[in-house]
C-alpha cells in the first residue's frame, strides 16, 4: 500500500478540534493530543459546568500543548464553525449516549441530526485533512455463531444464514440497539463517501468495544456505562446489564481508545475509509463476567465482596454466549499502537474509583 502522506496531521499542521471532549474517551483523547503538543480546540456544552470542565482545565496546565475551550452543541448547525476554523484535524467524539426516553427511530435520526450539523462545519473550514469518528463496535457486531471472531471486514447489517431477518431496515425502529448500532454504521459510510467527495480530508473511523480503565472526573461515571457496571461489582452488586450477569466483556483500555484516535490522524497508513476495532489485544482481554469478578478480587484482595454473574460452588451457574470476539490487532498493525494489558486497565479502572471516593 502507498503511504498517505498528503493528508497525514502533524502539531505543526494546526490546532486539532475534538467534540465531546468532557467525555469519558473524549478527555482522553484531549489529555493524549496536549502531550502531543497539540493545540488543543477542545468542544464542550458550557464553559461553566465546572464539574464537567475542571480535569481539561487541568490538563491545559500539565501538558505541553494549549488547549483552547468552544461551547458548541451537536443539535445545533454551524454551532462548531469557530471551533473547527484554522483547525488541521477533527476528532469527532461527542454524541448523545445513554439511554433518555428517545424511541430507536429517534436514537437512529438524531445521531444523523448529529453528524450532519459537524460534517457541515468540516466542510465549512478549508485546512481539514483528517475527520476521526468515533464509531462502535455496535457497527461491526451482529448476530453469528459462538465463537465467532469480528474483524473490520464485518458491518452490523450483515445476514448470516440462519440468523435472516434480525437486521431489516424495520429493526431500527424496533430496537434501541439495532438503531444505535446501525446509526453509527451509516454515519460511517456516509462520512466515508462525503470525503471522498470532497477530496479535501480523509474519515475513518475507531470502533470501541467494552471501554474500561480510568476516569478523570464523577462525571466519568455514567450510569450506562461499563466502567460504571464495574464500580458497582466492586461494591459487591450483581451485574445487572445481562441476564443472569452472564456476559462476554471484551474489554480495552480508554487511553489506548484515546491514543488510537490521535494516531489515526497521524498515520500514513490510514486512509479514506479506515477503520479501526478497539477491542481486547487478545484472549487475555476478554473474559466472562465471573473471570472479571475473580480477576478484581486477585487486584484487590482487601475488597470483600465483589458482586457479578450467578455463582454455584464457585463455579459459573449457566455457561454464557460466547460472543462477541474480536482483538484490535489491525490498530496494533497499522497505527504502531500500543496496549495496556487487562490487568493494568481494571487495577486502573477501580483505583481511580477509589481515589475519587466513589467506591
Ligand atoms: N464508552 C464506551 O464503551 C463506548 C463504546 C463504543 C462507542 N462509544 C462511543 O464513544 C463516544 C463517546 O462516548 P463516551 O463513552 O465518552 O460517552 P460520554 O462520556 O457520555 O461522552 C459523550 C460526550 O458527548 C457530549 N455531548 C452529548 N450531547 C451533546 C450535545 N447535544 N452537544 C454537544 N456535545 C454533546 C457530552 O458532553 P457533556 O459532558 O456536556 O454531556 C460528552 O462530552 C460516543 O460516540 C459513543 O457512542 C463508546
Amino acid at each position: 500500500m502507498e503511504p498517505n502522506r498528503e493528508k497525514r496531521i502533524s502539531p505543526s499542521d494546526g490546532p486539532i478540534a475534538v467534540t465531546g471532549a468532557s467525555g469519558y474517551i473524549g478527555s482522553w483523547i484531549v489529555k493524549d493530543c496536549l502531550e502531543q503538543g497539540y493545540t488543543v480546540h477542545a468542544c464542550v456544552r458550557d464553559k461553566n459546568k465546572a464539574e464537567k470542565i475542571d480535569h481539561l482545565q487541568k490538563l491545559g496546565q500539565e501538558e505541553a500543548g494549549e488547549l483552547v475551550l468552544f461551547e458548541a452543541d451537536l443539535f445545533k448547525r454551524g454551532s462548531y464553525d469557530d471551533a473547527f476554523d484554522g483547525c488541521c484535524a477533527v476528532i469527532h467524539a461527542g454524541a448523545t449516549v445513554g439511554y433518555n426516553k428517545e424511541t430507536p427511530q429517534e436514537v437512529y435520526d438524531g445521531c444523523f441530526t448529529e453528524n450532519d450539523h459537524v460534517i457541515d462545519s468540516v466542510k465549512k473550514s478549508k485546512n481539514i485533512k483528517r475527520f476521526v469518528f468515533t464509531s462502535s463496535f455496535a457497527a461491526v457486531g451482529h448476530p453469528r455463531p459462538p465463537g465467532y471472531i469480528f474483524t473490520e471486514a464485518d458491518w452490523c447489517g450483515d445476514n448470516s444464514d440462519g440468523y435472516k431477518g434480525k437486521w431489516t431496515k424495520d429493526s431500527i425502529s424496533e430496537n434501541r440497539d439495532i438503531a444505535y448500532a446501525m446509526a453509527k454504521a451509516n454515519t460511517e459510510k456516509l462520512i466515508y463517501k462525503v470525503a471522498e467527495e470532497s477530496g479535501s480530508f480523509d474519515a475513518m473511523a475507531i470502533l470501541p468495544l467494552h471501554v474500561i480503565g480510568p476516569l478523570m472526573c464523577a462525571n466519568h461515571d455514567q450510569g450506562w456505562s461499563w466502567q460504571n457496571c464495574m464500580k458497582q461489582m466492586a461494591q459487591g452488586k450483581p451485574y445487572k446489564k445481562s441476564k443472569g450477569g452472564r456476559m462476554l466483556w471484551n474489554n480495552v483500555d480508554v487511553r489506548d481508545v484515546g491514543k488510537a484516535h490521535r494516531l489515526c490522524a497521524e498515520s500514513l497508513k490510514a486512509t479514506n475509509g479506515s477503520r479501526y476495532i478497539l477491542s481486547a489485544t487478545d484472549r487475555s482481554g476478554e473474559l466472562f463476567t465471573w473471570e472479571l469478578q475473580s480477576l478484581m478480587s486477585r487486584l484487590f484482595p482487601e475488597i470483600t465482596s465483589i458482586g457479578g454473574e450467578e455463582m454455584v460452588d464457585g463455579k459459573p451457574l449457566k455457561t454464557t454466549y460466547d460472543s462477541p470476539r474480536s482483538y484490535c490487532t489491525l490498530a496494533i498493525e497499522e497505527l504502531d499502537l500500543n496496549t495496556h494489558s487487562i490487568e493494568e486497565t481494571v487495577k486502573a479502572t477501580i483505583d481511580s474509583y477509589l481515589e475519587l471516593e466513589m467506591i
